[in-house]
């Protein structure tokens, strides 16, 4: 039976009807706006970076994006996203299917849970405010030029909340760091969790969530690692920890972002399809990450004005998902796209991984 989409809010906590002051919860779809071989924050001026990325939001969205000088905001004619205040940029990499003839296939993406219509899928995206009541007023919206990224495209232990590696992790709650949903039903949230690829076929896909730190610096808009200048709370996971604090190194609460893609992995559900030898998966990030704790994103501000701040100053507009903010049908959004830079095969079966990317599992 299909999910009502207030019982879906209920079950993901965003629609509490608490008097208190509970800064905004923003959940978007964003439409696909490109695919393509290039990264402004990792790889600047780079046309055909390492791996290949999906990514949504503002149309300026380009090679090079100076933190100084382009501001996605007034730069940008359209967006993907449905809160047209949004010219952000977000991306992750893109997944693959690796065949047992060793050749690879794209594996689709769908919209998520009542973003099912999104151009190729897209990102459903989610602002969280995530403290319990903080004080009106507390939480920074981000500065122009900010820009951040979450994850290790290199790493292959799970993590503890220190980066430390752990032999196993399993996540308990959908924020709880880098995680991957095997969907039961598309509406399967909380349960089904894994760190890393799972480990056999799911009937409606995989989602798959990223994260990002609610804390930072309070000074630098990047740093050169894009991640230490901003941090997980204290004694929480590296991912949603509500009642977690902000460390002293990081005392600015920002609003944490969290993206999610559905993938369709069910056109390679097939048991003859998946690896003879027992205990492996076919699925692979574009980044080659055949086991699947390499999953990252990145992130460009690029809000209108103070926008952001004024959403998440209201007192008012707990759980509405709106708060007030101009928003765009899907279909709208759908009509707004970037043309690809880097021409090349990505779809069909594939000799080998785009960007010649090699695998290791
Ligand atoms: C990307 O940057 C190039 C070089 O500055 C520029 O010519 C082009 O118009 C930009 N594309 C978009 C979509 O902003
Ligand atoms: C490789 O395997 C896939 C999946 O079984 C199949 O569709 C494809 O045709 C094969 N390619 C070659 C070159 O055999
Ligand atoms: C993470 O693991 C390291 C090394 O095992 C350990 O020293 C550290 O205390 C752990 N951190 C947490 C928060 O559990
Ligand atoms: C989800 O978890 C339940 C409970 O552990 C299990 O019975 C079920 O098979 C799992 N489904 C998938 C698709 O992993």
């Amino acid at each position: 039976m299909r999910m009502r989409y207030v019982d879906f809010l209920a079950m993901v906590g965003l629609a509490t009807a608490r008097r208190e002051y509970r800064p905004a919860s923003l959940k978007m779809s964003c439409s696909q706006l490109v695919r393509d071989r290039i990264d402004p924050l990792v790889n600047p001026g780079v046309l055909g970076t390492p791996h290949i990325h999906q990514i949504v939001g503002g149309n300026s969205f380009n090679t090079t994006m100076d933190p100084l000088t382009h501001d996605p905001a007034t730069l940008s004619t359209c967006t993907t996203c449905t809160f047209t205040d949004d010219f952000s940029n977000y991306w992750t990499a893109i997944m693959y299917f690796r065949a047992r003839n060793n050749t690879y296939h794209r594996v689709p993406q769908l919209g998520s849970l009542f973003h099912e219509s999104a151009r190729e899928g897209g990102m459903t995206i989610y602002y969280f405010p995530q403290f319990i009541n903080p004080k009106p007023g507390t939480i920074k919206a981000f500065a122009p030029g900010f820009r951040m990224r979450v994850g290790h495209p290199d790493r292959v232990h799970p993590v503890n909340e220190s980066g430390h590696p752990r032999p196993e992790h399993k996540p308990t709650a959908l924020y709880d760091g880098i995680t991957y949903t095997c969907l039961e039903t598309e509406g399967t949230r909380f349960t089904n969790l894994t760190s890393s690829f799972p480990p056999h076929p799911c009937p409606s896909g995989i989602l798959t969530t990223l994260p990002f730190p609610p804390c930072w610096d309070g000074k630098n808009l990047d740093s050169p690692d894009h991640q230490s200048h901003v941090s997980f709370a204290e004694g929480g996971t590296v991912g949603y920890t509500q009642g977690g604090k902000c460390p002293a190194s990081h005392p600015v609460m920002i609003p944490q972002i969290m993206l999610e893609t559905r993938w369709d992995t069910t056109l390679f559900n097939d048991p003859d399809l998946w690896p003879e030898e027992q205990g492996k998966q076919p699925f692979l990030w574009s980044f080659g990450d055949g086991v699947g704790y390499g999953h990252h994103g990145d992130y460009v501000f690029g809000w209108r004005g103070d926008s952001l701040q004024r959403t998440f100053d209201r007192v008012d507009c707990s759980g509405d998902q709106i708060c007030g903010l101009p928003v765009q049908t899907i279909e709208r959004a759908n009509g707004c796209f970037g043309e690809r830079r880097v021409v090349e095969g990505v779809d069909g079966w594939l000799g080998e991984m785009p960007g010649g990317v090699v695998v290791r599992d």
